[in-house]
């Protein structure tokens, strides 16, 4: 027998992304009604499906797992507890669909003990065709060796390693991973909820259960009220979800909705990118990580002996890893930072203040139209960021990177940028060569019009000023919409 499930459930069932599964549904290759697929039409596509066996499963983790510094695989499995609670779930509603089937078969019974009373009564042809039919109906049903359906039981089983949350009012969706916080899941699924502390004191992270069980993970001090306990309160930092569960939940959309933060994080590693490149890992305390949308920038500084040195620099790494903050720093004799970073000045374990995050250069909220990354030399950083936060959002559209270099190693990542187009078929790049930025500006822009033109398109452009303003007029002169344009200069 067929069985319904969501897009969203249906792409995670067999390793595919959610924008994967919304090219089949639009090409007509699959069938969704309301949001829903079946399992009969899932198979039709996908008739060799196996849980593990899926390349874009393995593909897209693999990305995931290098976006998030995270080894997923290891935390699939909950703990104990709540694997008990999963099952415990799961048996309640196996127990329902029993007791339901009960019923239908006592009536069916007492529907049979009643015609044959009619038939005693007044033998008809009607009633004997129709006593007929249900003793075969029964007959075929209780005697039925129809296999299970592949689909459903492998659903069952991801059920207790996993649960589906749907998000009031954006209609976000992600899965919570063994027993993960619901925060957790959420900020890997690449979703901007409210949160402060993440160790359950500051109530920031508060949402309302509105369907389904969850079940407290880490300690939290925070005093929820009776009142907001009684209403479904809960806080997302603290507790885990036992089954699929609809939430209230705050969501930033814009820079506006983030508020500035001061951190003090340690430097974790410094490794050169290119010779003028270098990049600066920072980690931030567990109890203090720094809340930021992809794209934004934020303050670094340190003190030295008679000075202050500080710079602000774009954030290359993905939001959903709040903890460890990427940067790629360029060696520039006009930044006191990035002076003393190249004269080795910077050591692993140092402290570096920081302070923000600041700036718009993020994705619209809701994104339809496809976009297009136009940079240039360490504007790579910011596109980086956002096309990481992309990729964890699973965002249904293309993304195009065209990178301009003005010095040799000017691709500094570009084995980054390959990888993601092996593994991401809604990703391309190319890379460019200019004499200078203003040419790189324009031959980039041009390049973008060639390729794909501007329509159903946002285009970010990000590098150094000049490159910026000769892109950005290019791109305005030949047709491209300002609404659809967004910069970032540094
Ligand atoms: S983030 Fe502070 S209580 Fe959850």
């Amino acid at each position: 027998m067929s069985h319904l499930l969501t897009v969203s459930r249906a792409a995670h069932l067999i390793g595919a992304t959610r924008a994967d599964m919304q090219k089949l549904i639009a090409s007509g290759a699959l069938f969704s009604q309301d949001g829903m697929v079946t399992t009969t039409d899932l198979l039709k596509v996908f008739p060799d499906v196996q849980l593990e066996d899926s390349g874009a499963f393995e593909r897209t983790t693999k990305i995931r797992e290098e976006a998030f510094g995270r080894r997923i695989r290891e935390r699939v499995l909950p703990n104990q507890e709540v694997l008990a609670q999963r099952l415990a779930a799961q048996s309640e509603e196996l127990a329902e669909v029993r007791r339901h089937l009960a019923h239908y078969h006592d009536l069916i019974e007492a529907l049979q003990e009643r015609i044959e009373m009619m038939r005693a009564a007044s033998p008809s042809e009607q009633l004997a065709a129709l006593a007929e039919f249900l003793d075969a109906g029964l007959a075929g049903v209780l005697g039925s060796e129809e296999p299970a359906d592949t689909l459903e039981v492998l659903d069952d089983v991801l059920r207790v390693m996993t649960a589906h949350v749907k998000v009031k009012p954006s209609g976000h969706e992600f899965f919570v991973e063994g027993n993960e916080t619901v925060l957790e899941a959420a900020l890997r699924a690449g979703l901007a909820p409210s949160y402060g502390c993440r160790n359950g004191n500051c109530g920031l992270c508060k949402a309302r259960i509105v369907a389904g069980r969850v079940q407290q993970v880490n300690h939290t001090d925070y005093p929820l009220s009776a009142s907001e306990r009684a209403q479904g309160h809960t806080l997302l930092c603290s507790h885990t979800a036992i089954t699929d569960l609809e939430i209230e939940m705050l969501e930033a959309k814009l820079p506006a909705d983030i508020p500035e933060q001061e951190i003090v994080a340690k430097v974790k590693k410094i490794t050169p990118l290119a010779p003028d490149i270098l990049l600066l890992h920072l980690q931030t305390p567990r109890s203090s990580r720094l809340r930021f949308l992809a794209g934004q920038r934020v303050t670094l500084s340190v003190s030295g002996s008679t000075a202050n040195f500080r710079g602000d620099y774009p954030i290359a790494s993905c939001p959903c890893d709040d903890r460890n903050l990427l940067f790629h720093i360029c060696n520039n004799p006009d930044d006191a930072f990035a002076r003393r970073l190249f004269a080795d000045a910077l050591k692993v374990d140092e402290s570096v203040s920081l302070f923000g995050p600041f700036g718009d250069f993020v994705l619209q909220k809701d994104v339809t139209n496809d976009i297009a990354f136009v940079v240039c030399d360490s504007g790579f950083a910011p596109a980086k960021s956002l096309i990481e936060s992309a990729v964890a959002a699973d965002v249904p559209v293309a993304l195009q990177l065209i990178w301009a270099a003005t010095r040799d190693n000017g691709h500094y990542l570009e084995n980054q940028c390959r990888a993601w187009a092996d593994a991401l078929e809604t990703f391309s790049f190319v890379t460019l060569r200019a004499s200078d930025l203003p040419a790189a500006g324009a031959a980039a822009a041009q390049r973008l019009q060639a390729e794909a033109g501007f329509a159903c398109r946002e285009v970010y452009v990000a590098g150094p000023a000049e490159f910026v303003t000769a892109a950005c007029t290019a791109l305005t002169a030949a047709g491209l919409p300002a609404g659809q344009l967004h910069f970032d200069s540094f």
